[in-house]
């Protein structure tokens, strides 16, 4: 018997000889890095499984986007077999089926069959007039144990498949035979009905998150560790990993989130928390803080409070009483501060959307988040319509010649939480932000 290790490589050298040689037109469909379609069922490759007849044949499945990865492993050197059954009875019939085996010349067969009655026959959904839908496989015979590896899209469109489901539950329908041949008996078959295990959360680097906050301005950070206070993600929150459960409705389901810890633990514990109350879009970043700081990636500080003064008709602004200079002045319209967000916002560690086909624009400070409109004179704050100014349905977002959107301030600063001053002799407002 070889060695297991010896048996993988080989097993990858061979598909990737495969891969190689496969005509022009034969599609390859990408797969996960971390799942390898090379006829080993690794430890923690899939996140679903089901055992069956004390472990005699065990079915692995991941989703991958619109995709499905499946493993089927069974003690026997002869076909397995999957099915999807559209029937409570006579499971067997109208059952979506794929069989593979491994020959004795070592290549692997499958077949995507379909079967025409409750006792077959189940010919190959192409002799049918469907298609094949199973391209990427591989299998292996080991320690008297068939596995077969298959990637197939969940839902294929073909008249001879039915959609695998990829929550609730999966109908199924399993077997595997002692020989080859399939149109052999089963030597073990079942039907029942798995349970789909929610969703798991997404795995990412340091490189693969700076890319998803680059890109997110939406994106919640969720600091689970101790240390937030001495060093954190630009905008994180700080949030005890006993706290999430309680603060869940708080979090809007609608923004993706990132999860770090210092360590791992506390960081998968959140993460499926949150997968677990049907959250969709959780991230978790590798290596936790460390690996976002050694990646040489900005970080923040914990700061008490942030001051920021703008003056009518001036270019200038302080921050924590630093000068800085803006490209424009703010104004009064309607008897309101206004001026383009961006200086405020930032300065706060906010983040912008602008939208420019709907002159949308939203604003995202932590769990805040503000979505108003060129022309509109109300917004929305945390999912809720309010008047940006109830006295005067004037104040509302403008765009001033050549084309910058200027916002009222006040609205602004204080739905992000800020305590706004105006000081009328100096024609100056100050912002102050108590973190
Ligand atoms: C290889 C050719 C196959 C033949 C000749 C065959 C034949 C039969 C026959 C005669 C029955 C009814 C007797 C019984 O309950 O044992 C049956 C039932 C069953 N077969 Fe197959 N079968 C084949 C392949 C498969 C495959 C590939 C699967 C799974 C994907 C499968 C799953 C089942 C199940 C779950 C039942 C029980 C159905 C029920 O209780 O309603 N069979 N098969």
């Amino acid at each position: 018997m070889y060695p297991k290790k010896l048996l993988k490589t080989i097993s990858m050298l061979c598909c990737l000889f495969i891969f190689t040689i496969i005509p022009m037109g034969f599609r390859i469909l990408p797969v996960h890095a971390e799942i390898l379609i090379d006829g080993v069922i690794d430890a923690g490759e899939y996140n679903q499984s089901i055992s069956l007849q004390n472990g005699n044949y065990q079915l692995f499945w991941r989703y991958e986007e619109d995709k499905v990865v499946i493993g089927m492993k069974a003690k026997t050197l002869g076909w397995v077999s999957i099915g999807i059954s559209p029937k409570g009875k006579n499971q067997m019939d109208q059952a979506d089926m794929i069989i593979g085996w491994v020959e004795s010349n070592g290549e692997t067969k499958i077949h995507d069959a379909f079967s025409k009655g409750p006792m077959g026959p189940h010919p190959q959904d192409d002799t049918l007039g469907g298609t094949n839908d199973v391209t990427v496989f591989t299998g292996m015979e080991l320690d008297g144990y068939t596995i077969i590896e298959f990637q197939r899209l969940l839902d294929t469109k073909d008249a001879y498949d039915l959609p695998f489901p990829s929550s609730g539950s999966l109908k199924y329908i399993a077997a595997y035979g002692s020989k080859d041949e399939y149109t052999s008996m089963h030597a073990f078959r079942v039907s029942g009905d798995a349970a789909i295990a929610k969703k798991a959360h997404s795995e990412i680097d340091a490189k693969a998150a700076k890319e998803l906050y680059d890109k997110t301005p939406s994106l919640l950070i969720f600091d689970v560790s101790n240390a937030w206070k001495i060093g954190h993600l630009p905008g994180a929150i700080n949030i005890e990993m006993n706290d999430v459960a309680q603060n869940l409705p708080k979090f809007n389901k609608e923004r993706p989130i990132l999860v770090y810890c210092r360590g791992e633990a506390p960081a998968i514990f959140v993460a499926d928390l949150l997968m677990q109350n049907d959250f969709t879009d959780v991230y978790r970043l590798l290596g936790g803080f460390e690996a976002w700081v050694k990646a040489g990636y900005p970080s923040e500080t914990y700061k008490e409070k942030t001051n920021i003064r703008f003056q009518i008709g001036k270019e200038t602004y302080w921050v924590d009483d630093i000068a800085k200079t803006m490209d424009t002045k703010p104004i009064i319209l309607e008897g309101r501060t206004m001026l383009p967000i961006r200086f405020l916002a930032e300065s706060l560690g906010a983040r912008l959307n602008w939208i420019p086909a709907t002159q949308e624009i939203y604003i995202y400070l932590q769990l805040l988040e503000i979505k108003m409109k060129v022309g509109y004179s109300q917004a929305v704050v945390n999912g809720k319509t309010v008047y940006i100014d109830s006295n005067n349905p004037k104040v509302k977002p403008v765009i001033i010649p050549p084309g910058r959107t200027f916002l009222p301030l006040r609205f602004v600063a204080e739905n992000l939480n800020c305590k706004v001053d105006w000081n009328s002799g100096k024609q100056e407002v100050t912002v102050t932000y108590l973190n």
